[in-house]
């Protein structure tokens, strides 16, 4: 998969050569590029942002500076993700999906987002357009996000993770099922004990006990 990301903080994006993320890339599972968007500015301020049309407080990024980023690097198998906190919820199953596209373009606006002709223009020339939000809160940018969601779905990828039975065991957490809570050595730890059950070796009755602990911390956290 080839992943690309435009921003004008590339330095934000330090930890995808690390862990998982800088495995999968030196592995030739993923290909990480970063743009920096103000080689695009076009006036000599380097200016990528400008006072909103209809007032307001904040800047808006300039579409222009946008359009010709994204002109480079848009194919007719991209999937053009806008960050931004009024987009979909991003969520496991969404990481899913991406995870099996080709190539994901990630647009990192900051200040109050970028202008919204910048989204009518890809999807008015065909393109697959998404506005994604990572969660309820605002960010000072999409770089942050972009990183969660890359992250989320790399790990995704065939041969990313060195055991795929991890994310076997994870396709229920997708059904709304977080993970249940998981312990190792020593069997006792300032005084507290591993439960009893995992130490059996019945391993119908670890599963069962796995699923209620897990259905158990889901409840707790609605
Ligand atoms: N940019 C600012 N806040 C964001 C959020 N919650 N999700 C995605 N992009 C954002």
């Amino acid at each position: 998969m080839k992943i690309d990301a435009v921003t004008i903080f590339p330095d934000y994006f330090a930890p995808l050569k690390l862990s998982l993320l800088g495995k999968a890339a030196n592995a030739g599972l993923v290909n990480f590029e970063i743009h920096d968007l103000r080689k695009h500015a076009t006036n000599v301020h380097n200016q990528v942002d400008d006072t909103p049309y209809g007032g307001g407080a904040g800047m808006v990024m300039m579409p222009e500076v946008w359009g010709q980023a994204l002109d480079e690097l848009m194919e007719p198998e991209t999937d053009l993700i806008i960050l931004t906190p009024a987009g979909k919820r991003f969520d496991q199953s969404m990481a899913q999906e991406y995870s099996k596209a080709s190539h994901l373009v990630f647009a990192c606006g900051r200040y109050e987002g970028i202008d919204d002709r910048v989204r009518q223009h890809y999807l008015n020339k065909g393109f697959r357009v998404h506005e994604v939000s990572i969660g309820d809160y605002v960010l000072g940018g999409g770089e942050v996000a972009s990183l969660v969601m890359i992250e989320s779905i790399t790990r995704l990828i065939p041969g990313v993770l060195g055991n795929p039975d991890s994310l076997a065991e994870e396709s229920h957490n997708e059904e709304g099922y977080l993970e249940y809570p998981n312990y190792t050595k020593p069997a006792i730890w300032r005084d507290i004990s591993v439960p009893e059950i995992l130490l059996s070796g019945n391993h119908g009755e670890i599963a069962k006990w796995r699923a209620t602990q897990a259905i158990e911390r889901a409840n707790k956290n609605l």
